[in-house]
C-alpha cells in the first residue's frame, strides 16, 4: 500500500492524486500512511533538527518530519521555512495556570504569524502538484493570511471568503497585501464555509480549508515538534484552542501515529478548549459526544467566532483516542490571561490566549493535577489583533473589566510631567 485517502466513516479508500476530500459517503478524509514500511525514527528527526542548506524546506519544522507528513519530490515543496517554533517557560507563565511544569509552544512566531503555515506549506505544494490555478478558503482571518501569502509564493491565484466586519485587522491587511481576491461575506465564518465549498465545487476551484486532508498532515508536526522539543517524553497535557477543529483532528491524528511507530509509549490527553460564546463542541463533549447542534457564535477572539466546525468528527476521534476533553473559558478570562501572557513579553492574540485560560482552568478544577506538565499551544501572534489588546488596555473592550489594563498616560512635553509619572508609578 502506498499512501492513500481513506474515509474514516466507511473507509473507502482513494488514490492521494486529485481533488477530494470527502468520501462519496459524505465522510471526511485522512491521508494514510503506510507506517509499518517508514524507516523512521527519533534520531532521524533530531539528526535533521541540525541540517542546514540553501532550501527553506531543509529548515522546515514541518518538512523535517516529510514522511509522515506527505511523499513528494523535495524540489517541489513550497516552504518559508515554517515551524521551528519556541517553547517558552518561567515563572511568570506557571503563575499564570498554577503549574509547575508549564510550557507554550509558540506557534504564532511561525512566517505568517500563526500555526496555519504548517498546513499551508502542505496544501500549497499539494495544489501545485495537482496542477490547481487558484486556491480557496473561508477564514476568520489566519488562514487567510497564510494562504494568500503561500499561494503568492507559489504562483497560485488565492481566493477568500472572510465572514464582514469580523476579522482582527492584522488578518486583512494581510490578506490583501499578499494579493488575494476578498471576498466580505455578508454572514459569518459558517456561512462563509458553507458558501467556499458550494464555490470550490462548482467552479472547479482547490479548497484549502482544513477540510482538505493534507492541511492536517502539516498541523500535525505541532505535535512532533513539542515531543522533539521535550525530548520525546511525553507531557502530561496538551491545550489548545478549537474554532473548527482542524488541530484537535490533526494532534490525535500525530499522537496515534507516533504511538503506532513505536516513538512514544504514552499518549498525553488532549485538552480543547473552547470560548464559551462559540462551544458547539463543549456542548457535545458534555453530553458524551452527542451530535453536533451548531450555535451563532459570539466572542471577542474572532479566530474561533466559529458555531458550525467541520473537522467535529475527526476531533471526536482524537479525544477518544486520547483520553481528551473539552473545556470553556469566558471572554473575560480570555482576555485577563492573554494580558498576562503578553506582559511575561511572549505576547499572543485572544484565541491563543483561550489555550492558557483553559489549561488554568483545569487546573483550577483539580483535572490537571499539580505536578502534571502541560504544555499550551499559543496558535498566534500579538500583532494580528491589535484592536482588542488597544481596547482591553484603555478599557473599552465592551463587557469586560481590563483587570490587567496598562493604560498609555498622556503627558505634557516637560521632563517635570515625566518625573510626576514616574513617581507615582514607582510609588
Ligand atoms: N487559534 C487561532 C489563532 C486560529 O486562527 C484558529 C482558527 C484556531 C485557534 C482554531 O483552530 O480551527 O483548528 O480548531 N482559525 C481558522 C481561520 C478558522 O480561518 O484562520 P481550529
Amino acid at each position: 500500500m502506498a499512501t492513500v485517502l481513506r474515509c474514516m466513516e466507511c473507509g473507502a479508500e482513494y488514490p492521494l492524486a486529485g481533488t477530494r476530500y470527502r468520501c462519496d459517503c459524505g465522510g471526511l478524509m485522512d491521508v494514510v500512511h503506510e507506517l509499518a514500511s517508514l524507516a523512521v525514527s527519533r534520531e532521524l528527526f533530531d539528526g535533521r533538527m541540525w541540517e542546514r542548506g540553501p532550501e527553506p524546506w531543509r529548515r522546515s519544522g514541518v518538512w523535517r518530519f516529510r514522511e509522515l507528513v506527505l511523499p513528494v519530490e523535495e524540489s517541489s515543496l513550497v516552504s518559508r521555512p515554517e515551524g521551528n517554533t519556541p517553547l517558552y517557560r518561567g515563572p511568570a507563565l506557571s503563575r499564570v495556570v498554577g503549574l509547575e511544569e508549564f510550557a507554550v509552544k509558540h506557534e504564532g512566531e511561525n512566517p505568517t504569524g500563526s500555526f496555519k503555515d504548517r498546513g499551508m506549506t502542505v496544501g500549497v505544494t499539494w495544489a501545485r502538484a495537482i496542477d490547481a490555478k487558484a486556491v480557496a478558503c473561508a477564514s476568520t482571518g489566519n488562514t487567510a493570511a497564510s494562504m494568500s501569502a503561500y499561494a503568492a509564493l507559489a504562483g497560485l491565484m488565492a481566493i477568500v471568503f472572510v465572514p464582514e466586519g469580523k476579522v482582527a485587522a492584522g488578518k486583512l491587511a494581510q490578506a490583501l497585501a499578499y494579493g488575494a481576491l476578498t471576498l466580505e461575506v455578508a454572514g459569518d465564518f459558517d456561512a462563509a464555509m458553507a458558501l467556499v465549498q458550494e464555490s470550490c465545487r462548482e467552479l472547479g476551484i482547490y479548497l484549502l480549508n482544513s477540510l482538505n486532508p493534507f492541511r492536517i498532515e502539516g498541523q500535525k508536526t505541532i505535535v512532533f515538534e513539542i515531543l522533539q522539543d521535550l525530548g520525546w517524553e511525553p507531557p502530561d497535557w496538551i491545550v489548545f484552542p478549537a474554532g473548527n477543529l482542524g488541530n484537535t483532528a490533526a494532534f490525535g491524528k500525530a499522537l496515534w501515529e507516533l504511538r503506532e511507530l513505536g516513538l512514544i509509549s504514552r499518549l498525553p490527553r488532549l485538552a480543547a478548549v473552547q470560548a464559551a460564546g462559540a462551544s458547539p463542541f463543549y456542548r457535545s463533549f458534555l453530553k458524551g459526544f452527542s451530535p453536533l447542534e451548531p450555535v451563532r457564535a459570539e466572542t471577542v477572539a474572532t479566530a474561533i467566532r466559529i458555531g458550525n466546525p467541520v473537522s467535529f468528527p475527526r476531533a471526536v476521534r482524537s479525544l477518544r483516542w486520547t483520553e481528551g476533553l473539552v473545556v470553556e473559558v469566558t471572554d473575560q478570562e480570555i482576555m485577563d490571561v492573554k494580558a498576562q501572557v503578553d506582559a511575561a513579553g511572549i505576547g499572543c492574540e485572544p484565541a491563543s490566549a483561550a489555550a492558557v485560560a483553559g489549561t488554568r482552568k483545569l487546573v483550577s478544577q483539580g483535572i490537571i493535577r499539580r505536578g502534571e506538565r502541560a504544555v499550551a499551544v499559543l496558535t498566534g501572534n500579538l500583532l494580528k489583533d491589535p484592536e482588542a489588546t488597544l481596547a482591553y488596555h484603555i478599557g473599552k473592550l465592551r463587557g469586560i473589566e481590563p483587570r490587567f489594563a496598562n493604560r498609555p498616560r498622556r503627558i505634557e512635553a516637560s521632563l517635570a510631567a515625566v518625573a510626576e509619572v514616574l513617581e507615582e508609578v514607582v510609588r
